[in-house]
């Protein structure tokens, strides 16, 4: 009997097809990988080697990469290099990268498992604060919290909410003050300029503080509390 089920002939087909498009996208993936991997020897003078970044009290922080979203990162460098976000420290980095470059670099700490923080202690009432913004915002005064954007336990959703639990305290404090002043405008719709203006600067110390004491990625989630 040679009898042929054509549907199973088609679903067979079509898996084949599926198998192989996933299979030279991951090879097209692991080729930038390694390309962004060359590229970030210029890169982990601030970064570091891990794609941690670090806390600098009372300098300039640098924030991890390691293991934020990839599209989200190529947008930040375009707006380094047009200069809707204004940073002097990045800005000659950005502009030595073109599109592919971006993608390749950015694929590459994407990559790398988000470490955490090299955070100083806080007081207790600080961080209790910070939680308190983090996670239920304050109404009296229009502040949303941020895991409502962030997504939950702000470990960010897709390319345009980014991940900001185990971020570098210092790099968050940066931020909300580019906002504030609006040396960054690049962020759709002005939405977190529209926070930022509502955050006094304890605010900004606490959320930043007890963010950056949380855990990077839901792998790591055990690890701290
Ligand atoms: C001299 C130090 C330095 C070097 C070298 C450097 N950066 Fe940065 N980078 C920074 C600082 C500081 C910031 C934060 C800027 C700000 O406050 O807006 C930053 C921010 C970024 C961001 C935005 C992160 C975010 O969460 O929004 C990306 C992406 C980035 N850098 C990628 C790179 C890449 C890729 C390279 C190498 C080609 C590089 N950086 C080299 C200092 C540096
Ligand atoms: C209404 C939605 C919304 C809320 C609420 C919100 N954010 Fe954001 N946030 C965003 C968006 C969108 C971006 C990405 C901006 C961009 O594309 O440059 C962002 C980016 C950030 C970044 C930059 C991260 C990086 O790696 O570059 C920080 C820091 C940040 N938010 C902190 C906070 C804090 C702290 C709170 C709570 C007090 C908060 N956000 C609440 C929408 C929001």
């Amino acid at each position: 009997m040679s009898y042929r089920n054509p549907l199973k002939q088609f679903l067979l087909a079509a898996g084949a097809l599926f198998l192989t498009t996933q299979l030279s996208l991951a090879d097209t993936n692991s080729e930038a990988i390694e390309r962004g991997k060359a590229l970030a020897a210029m890169c982990n003078a601030c970064h570091q080697a891990n794609g941690g970044g670090m806390n600098i009290p009372g300098g300039e922080s640098w924030p991890r990469l390691a293991g934020l979203n990839a599209d989200y990162m190529v947008e930040q460098l375009k707006a380094f290099k047009t200069g809707t976000r204004k940073n002097p420290s990045m800005a000659p980095f950005a502009n030595m990268l073109n599109d592919t470059q971006m993608q390749d670099t950015s694929l590459y700490f994407a990559s790398l498992p988000a470490p955490a923080t090299n955070h100083q202690e806080a007081n207790k009432d600080l961080l209790a604060h910070g939680k308190q913004l983090a996670e239920q915002g304050d109404w009296n005064r229009y502040i949303v919290s941020c895991s409502s954007c962030h997504g939950a336990d702000n470990l960010g959703t897709g390319a345009s909410f980014p991940a900001i639990a185990g971020q570098q305290a210092g790099y968050i404090e940066q931020q909300l003050k580019a906002w504030q002043n609006d040396t960054r405008q690049n962020d759709p719709q002005q939405l977190m300029a529209s926070i930022a203006k509502r955050l006094n600067d304890n605010d900004i110390k606490a959320v930043s503080a007890w963010l950056a004491t949380q855990a990077p990625s839901r792998q790591t989630q055990g690890d701290k509390q």
